[in-house]
């Protein structure tokens, strides 16, 4: 696996591969890499000769009292992870690469409705940011096919749309939650959590689940969801949100809906973890 910091580099690697036929499939990220995002790489490869991943923890969707300074780099163990999981390429530009003016004086993309409540709400400007370093690398990678992981599934309706509303000629492909055997997705923020924390961290998955089977034949959904955020705190967290939407535009769910989603954050000690869940009704 060859590592490049350097746009021309990445972008004569990838030329040569067109040049060859050969198509690519793209999976960005922020490094820290666990089982998770090694899914995405072997997803990848289902639907691509060449996978490329990227490496960067993009200042523009952290807010200014969050963890950006300690997010966790292991660039050395995440290359032996990409290695193993035959990665062909992955590219670690460094923030003066992504935003030589600086992040305020650039240009941004912004995807309505999608990205707005919930993650969008709680972490103002966030979505902005992942939209505008996706569509960046996107064009940087000129991937044939890219892979997101459901665990962030808001994230993945604001690139899906991003994608559309943009006519950008790449399809998208959501990947399962990769989990824990207690049910608590992977996430490098779970590194944040003391041994205690650990134990009852699984209660935000657990109660979704309870969410999910009580909405089969009760369609109080915002009830149904109040009780479930009292579960999730009465455990030890402190719930940030717990809605049931639909499964798409992510609009709260009215009783019609066939296809829904359970969206849910919360906080865990010094971790915010966030999770879903879809349901068909
Ligand atoms: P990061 O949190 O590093 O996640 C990179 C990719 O891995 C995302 O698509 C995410 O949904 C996926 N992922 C994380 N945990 C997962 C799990 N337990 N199971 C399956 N997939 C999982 O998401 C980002 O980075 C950034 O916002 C990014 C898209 C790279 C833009 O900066």
């Amino acid at each position: 696996m060859k590592t490049v910091s350097e746009i021309a580099e990445l972008r004569q690697t990838i030329k040569a591969w067109h040049q060859q036929g050969l198509t690519v499939a793209f999976v960005p990220t922020m490094g820290n890499l666990h089982a998770g995002h090694i899914a995405l790489i072997t997803e990848a490869h289902k639907h691509a000769d060449k996978v490329v991943a990227s490496i960067f923890v993009n200042p523009m969707q952290f807010g200014k009292n969050e963890d950006i300074d300690s997010y966790p780099r292991t660039l050395a163990d995440d290359q032996q992870k990409l290695v193993a999981a035959n990665t062909d390429l992955l590219f670690t530009p460094t923030a003066e690469i992504i935003y030589p003016k600086g992040l305020d004086k650039q240009s941004f993309v912004e995807v309505p409705n999608v990205s707005e409540g919930y993650c969008g709400e709680s972490r103002p400007g966030h979505f902005r940011g992942v939209a505008t370093v996706v569509c960046k690398l996107f064009n940087l990678v000129q991937p044939d096919v890219a892979c997101f992981g459901l665990k962030d599934y808001q994230q993945v309706q604001v690139i899906q749309t991003m994608v559309e509303d943009l006519s950008m000629p790449i399809e998208i492909i959501p990947v399962e939650t990769v989990r824990e055997a207690s049910g608590l997705a992977l996430s490098s923020r779970n590194g944040y959590l003391t041994e205690e924390e650990k134990k009852i961290a699984p209660a935000l998955s657990q109660n979704i689940q309870w969410l999910a089977e009580q909405i089969k034949d009760n369609n109080d959904f915002i009830g149904l969801a109040k009780k479930a955020a009292n579960f999730i705190d009465n455990a030890g967290l402190k719930t940030d949100y717990i809605h049931i939407c639909h499964a798409r535009t992510l609009q709260p769910a009215s009783e019609d809906d066939k296809k829904l989603v359970i969206l849910a954050a919360a906080h865990c000690g010094k971790a915010r973890l966030i999770d879903n869940l879809q349901v068909k009704l």
